[in-house]
């Protein structure tokens, strides 16, 4: 494997993962965290303002009182970690992420249970994600200490922002960019790191009804050699046209296709995708493999163990657009879903294109598999089950 490497850039949380080790393996506790002052916002918003968001609050459109952010630089590593007013800001108009795209994301949710306790969902697996990310991208890692110390901090101070409806959810957003302001095409020397939360809403708020998608065959999210396995800003800039070729056929989602052959199944637009073979206790599960062009999804790593535990067989192999199209014609694939942090499961009823036709998946109806899983799912991350892998990480 080529890796570009940064002089000053310790990635060795992202060589292990590109070395061949499981895609989420346990990380060291990072010792090179700056430990986070709290300076927060001297005039919160009152509980009547947050009802009133709560009401109705959507996705990503309100935000807590406070962010974390820390900075990076070449002399000082991590430092300045603070939590602050969310109206701080950080760089200016000549700054590198806003130039040449030197910026990477995360997205995870904090949950409520009936317990009064506050919980996320795998955080160290969207710390590590975060670090392969900031490795491809020529950042500095984020160690998994500040990763989820800014979540705990942040999460602590804003806790009436995590709302008490079971359906909705408190949305962290962690955030690294190039903030240095200076035109140069090399990595930035100046660089921040903001964690943000925003109270979401249900995503299927009349219940869960199957998404349709549109098959990209023209514009291309990923090749070898590219992004397509870093969260990085660009891949989703140059997914929005799709997405509005999509809308403008009546689509509700894009699905990608592999750059090269132009036949493979990749990932719908924000989420990971699994097909089903067969029904009852023979069902069989399939989700494309990680090629370096998908993203790996915590999602998707966390249904194909809990499709196992099931006792289904789950695999990752691969799927061309005409084996989905003659799958779902002579009955042989029963069930299609897409899957990911936002809307956790998502039943895929109909497919259309330009050029390979269109099609439902059985009945264009949400599959019986898809919502077992969605519901196991769920209930972990809800506290309605008993975690057995372990991945709820208490805060509160
Ligand atoms: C392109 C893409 N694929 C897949 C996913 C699903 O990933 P996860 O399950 O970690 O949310 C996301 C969302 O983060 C995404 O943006």
């Amino acid at each position: 494997m080529s890796t570009y490497v940064h002089h000053d850039l310790d990635v060795s949380a992202a060589k292990v993962v590109a070395s061949g080790a499981p895609l989420y393996p346990a990380v060291d506790r990072d010792s090179a965290a700056p430990a986070i002052t709290l300076k927060p916002n001297t005039s919160p918003a009152s509980q009547a303002e947050r009802e009133k968001i709560f009401a109705d609050p959507g996705f990503g459109r309100f935000f807590t009182d406070n962010v974390v952010r820390a900075v990076w630089t070449k002399a000082d590593g991590w430092h300045q970690a603070e939590l602050v007013s969310g109206a701080a800001s950080a760089g200016g108009l000549s700054m590198n992420a806003l130039h040449y795209g030197q910026s990477i994301f995360e997205g995870l949710k904090a949950y409520r249970h009936a317990d009064g306790g506050i919980y996320t969902f795998r955080p160290e697996a969207n710390a590590l994600r975060f670090q392969r990310s900031a490795h491809r991208l020529a950042l500095p890692p984020v160690p998994t200490d500040l990763f989820i110390g800014a979540i705990e901090a942040l999460v602590r101070q804003d806790q009436a922002w995590v709302p008490t409806d079971p359906d909705q959810s408190l949305y962290l957003r962690p955030l690294e960019f190039g903030s240095e302001d200076a035109l140069g095409v090399r990595p930035s020397t100046h660089v921040t790191y903001v964690l943000m939360a925003s109270p979401v809403g249900a995503y299927f708020p009349q219940g869960v009804k199957p998404v349709s998608v549109w098959l990209s065959d023209e514009y291309v999210r990923a090749a070898p050699g590219g992004t397509g396995e870093a969260k990085c800003a660009g891949n989703y800039a140059s997914s929005l046209i799709a997405q509005a070729e999509a809308t403008e056929n009546n689509c509700d989602q894009v699905v990608w296709i592999d750059a090269i052959e132009r036949k493979y199944i990749e990932e719908m637009g924000g989420m990971n995708m699994f097909f089903v073979y067969g029904s009852g206790s023979d069902a069989r599960l399939v989700t494309p493999k990680l090629t370096g062009t998908l993203l790996p999804g915590v999602t998707r790593d966390s249904v194909l163990t809990l499709a196992r535990d099931l006792g289904y067989q789950a695999e990752e192999g691969t799927i061309t657009v005409e084996q989905w199209r003659d799958g779902c014609a002579s009955g042989e694939i029963t069930e299609t879903f897409a899957c990911g942090t936002a809307a956790v499961i998502t039943p895929v009823g109909r497919v259309d294109s330009k050029n390979s036709g269109a099609w439902n998946i059985a009945d264009g109806g949400s599959g019986e598999l898809t919502m077992k899983l969605r519901a196991a799912l769920v209930d972990i991350q809800t506290g309605k089950a008993t975690d057995t892998h372990n991945w709820l990480h208490r805060i509160l």
